[in-house]
């Protein structure tokens, strides 16, 4: 694996070693769901995984890295498959605690999953949630959320019009099509 990958070259590795995650049905049904502001869960997946492969390639950790299973892990940290808009009566208040779980039962469901990526699933809340990761993967996916969620929720990006989505498809496509307000999420 060479070293300072850049974006196009991440974006391959993404779409090539999340093939199977990205072409399933409910993994596509993720692009009606929003995340944060006008960024779909579909969208900040992608971003998570583009994000902890950057980071794993700057860290130069490609020898203590398994490079699938980290994209994968990444690609359905936040496989939960319901908008947490509308979960919980709208309060809101367990979601972050709870759905590192509801991911990890869906994927397993959908996928074969390793040791590494059911790990890193089910701790990428980590420290909301009590349990630390067991792999550098999952360290690397949790960064990588809580570095691309900062971003998503304060950016003046979200007011552009489709644009998150737009910039963030693996294949360098539009991730729904959506027209949507930018901001119409924002809270
Ligand atoms: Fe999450
Ligand atoms: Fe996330």
């Amino acid at each position: 694996m060479g070293r300072l990958l850049t974006r196009t070259q991440i974006r391959r590795i993404v779409a090539e070693n999340g093939r199977e995650v990205l072409a399933h049905p409910n993994m596509q049904r993720e692009r009606a769901n929003y995340q944060h502001g006008n960024v779909s869960t579909f969208a900040h997946s992608i971003r998570v995984a583009c994000l902890a492969v950057w980071l794993a390639d700057r860290a130069h950790l490609w020898g203590r890295v398994d490079l699938k299973s980290l994209v994968r892990a990444a690609l359905l940290h936040d496989y939960f498959l319901y908008d947490w808009h509308d979960w919980d009566g709208g309060a809101h208040r367990l979601h972050g605690f709870t759905h590192g779980n509801a991911a990890l039962l869906n994927a397993m469901r959908d996928f074969r999953l390793n040791a590494i990526e059911r790990d890193s699933i089910s701790c990428h809340m980590f420290p909301m949630t009590p349990t630390a990761p067991s792999y550098v993967e999952g360290w690397l996916v949790t960064a990588a959320d809580k570095l691309s969620a900062t971003r998503e929720t304060f950016s003046l990006d979200r007011f552009n019009k489709g644009r998150d989505d737009a910039e963030d498809g693996a294949n360098g496509r539009n991730d729904d099509g959506r027209n949507g307000t930018g901001g119409e999420r924002a809270r």
